[in-house]
């Protein structure tokens, strides 16, 4: 569960979705040195003829003594699936840290987690499964983010806030202090988010407010 699992990892990497947020991972996992291979996989069919993938998430089943996965999908839904497809089979889903990166030490990262180049994640934070804190955005201390959050890029996220599973919170936004977001929430690019939200829904603007 701690980061320092970034320096165990075995030789080969699979990155399962070839897509623009796939390829940003690449780049970290390439940047952190910890793997000799890394293939990129999606089960999207024409992918395969670009000669880069060479199949779909199951490829990587023939590896599994000797291989991490992580799911590169911006969607949360099809992140989850991914993931539990691959805890069912028994392959190490790993979380992946950038060099460039800041997370305190006694923060606890669950599997499948990516933190981008210039995060910054405080002390006492909780980062649950397949959580996506991405480029230049920030976790001050004691936050808890649930599993499949995706902390969009140069978003802030201020102490002590806690937000449920599946919620995504947009790029540019900022959630002050001591608040409390539900699960399945959407915060629109730039909001700023004052109040606790506990109906799931979209939210945009400053303060956020419900759309939807
Ligand atoms: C909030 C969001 C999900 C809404 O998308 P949507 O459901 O397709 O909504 P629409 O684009 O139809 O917009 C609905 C209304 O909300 C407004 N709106 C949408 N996003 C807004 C935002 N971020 N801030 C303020 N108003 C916003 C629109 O102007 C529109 O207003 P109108 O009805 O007066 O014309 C989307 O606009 C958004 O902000 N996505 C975040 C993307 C992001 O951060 N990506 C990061 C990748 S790392």
């Amino acid at each position: 569960m701690l980061n320092e699992k970034n320096i165990l990892h075995k030789c080969r990497l699979f990155i399962i979705g070839a897509s623009g947020h796939g390829k940003v991972i690449e780049a970290l996992a390439r940047e952190s040195a910890c793997y000799s291979k890394i293939t990129i996989l999606d089960d999207n069919e024409e992918l395969k003829h670009i000669g880069k993938v060479p199949g779909g998430k199951e490829y990587a089943l023939e590896f599994r003594d000797c291989a991490d996965v992580i799911v590169g999908i911006g969607n949360a839904a099809i992140r989850k699936k991914i993931i539990e497809y691959y805890e069912e089979k028994q392959i190490n889903v790993t979380s992946l840290t950038h060099p460039f990166s800041w997370v305190a030490s006694d923060v606890r990262i669950d599997n499948g987690t990516v933190i981008m180049a210039g995060a910054v994640v405080q002390p006492g934070c909780t980062l649950g499964k397949g959580v996506i804190v991405n480029t230049s955005s920030s976790i001050d201390h004691d936050c808890k983010i649930g599993n499949y959050c995706h902390i969009s890029v140069g978003s802030h996220i201020a102490g002590t806030v806690c937000i449920g599973d599946n919620t995504w919170i947009g790029a540019g936004a900022t959630v002050s202090n001591n608040i409390t977001i539900c699960n399945d929430v959407m915060i629109g690019a730039g909001a700023v988010v004052v109040k606790d939200i506990m109906e799931p829904g979209t939210y945009v603007g400053v303060p956020a407010k419900k759309i939807g």
